[in-house]
């Protein structure tokens, strides 16, 4: 796969099963996030970002599954590996920061030896002394001294805890950092202080880094490029300053709408109309149409496909497809 990508998705889909039958909670997904780019996933809560996240490396667990799609990671289908190879492909890889650091870090282990045993995890050969030296050196890179590495977890504050987390990746040579909610529990000023160090360490060592965030604003400030869930279906996606300056989807266009902004009067605040579905019995056809100012005929009879509507941004919307012919005589007299 000659190109930029680090990892493209194409057409995946996730289904959970629950007892009220089964949930696509990822639906027909196609991305990719391209060498030394942040790609912000950004949608309201229960849309899929985690799961799609999850999904990427291929850690969907039973009673949930994958049941269709490819994800190509530098020319490899990742669907087509055994459990066992994807397990040290995955560690190889892809470095994962969730939300809270303490669920991922071993609470009884000390810094230093999180990061021994991720170096000769992969490298056996590496002696201690070595691998000691280069715990130090990846903390001091990312501005934690090295006299904390005899720390245990809780005996460091969020913020350092989400910089190990870091460090680990960057002990594997991670090419890809998946961050789901990696800000949430940081303050705002080692929250900007984090994301910083993310973008600095994305041009430096040419990563890919999928940024998960209900943070429109984060993603505004960070992101190269946006992807906007809705429902389980990629709604939109391009690069931030389209997406931001001319968001296409009506739905991205509620979302941006519904951010705080300063400069408004508190009443002018835009709420979105009704309520992400559930994903148990969604509507037809594009799934935001019960809640669009623009609904047409043919929404609530044919998907849309994800198209390129301009350049290198897509959306899912009929706005800007060839309406069926069926559907056309009818589209003028109810486009808003
Ligand atoms: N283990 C599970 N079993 C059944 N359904 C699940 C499970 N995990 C997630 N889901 C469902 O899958 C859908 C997507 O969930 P997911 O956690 O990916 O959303 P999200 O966009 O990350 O939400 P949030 O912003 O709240 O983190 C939701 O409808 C959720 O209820
Ligand atoms: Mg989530």
């Amino acid at each position: 796969m000659p190109d930029d990508n680090v990892i493209r998705a194409e057409n995946l889909s996730v289904q959970y099963k629950t007892r009220a039958g089964w949930v696509s909670a990822v639906d027909d997904v196609s991305l990719e996030i391209r060498r030394g780019e942040i790609l912000g996933l950004v949608g309201e809560s229960g849309c899929g970002k985690s799961t799609l996240g999850k999904a990427l490396m291929r850690l969907i667990r039973h009673p949930a599954r994958i049941t269709n799609g490819h994800i190509w990671f530098q020319g490899i289908d990742l669907m087509t590996l055994s459990d066992n190879e994807m397990r040290q492909f995955r560690g190889r890889n892809i470095g994962m920061i969730f939300q809270d650091p303490m669920t991922s870090l071993n609470p009884i282990q000390r810094v230093v030896e999180h990061l021994i045993e991720t170096i000769r995890t992969h490298e056996p050969a590496v002696s201690d002394e070595d691998a000691h030296a280069r715990a130090a050196d990846l903390v001091d890179r990312l501005g934690i001294s090295a006299n904390r590495l005899d720390d245990y977890p809780h005996q460091l504050s969020g913020g350092m805890r989400q910089r190990v987390m870091i460090s680990l990746a960057l002990a594997l040579n991670a090419d890809l950092i998946i961050a789901d909610e990696a800000t949430t529990s940081l303050d705002v000023i080692v929250e900007a202080q984090f994301v910083e160090l993310l973008q600095q360490l994305c041009r430096d060592l040419d990563l890919a880094i999928l940024m998960i965030t209900h943070n429109i604003g984060l993603v505004a400030e960070v992101a190269d490029r946006v992807a906007v869930m809705y429902a389980g279906r990629m709604a939109e996606m391009g690069s931030a300053c389209d997406v931001f300056k001319e968001p296409l989807h009506p739905y991205t266009q509620g979302l941006l709408k519904a951010v705080p902004n300063i400069h408004l009067e508190e009443d002018e605040l835009y709420k979105m109309e009704g309520s992400p579905p559930d994903l148990v019995s969604p509507p037809p056809a594009c799934r935001f149409h019960p809640r669009c100012p623009h609904m047409m005929p043919v929404c609530s009879k044919v998907q849309p496909d994800f198209e390129t509507a301009r350049g290198d941004h897509r959306t899912a919307c009929w706005l800007y497809q060839d309406v069926p012919a069926e559907y056309q005589d009818v589209r003028e007299g109810s486009k808003a």
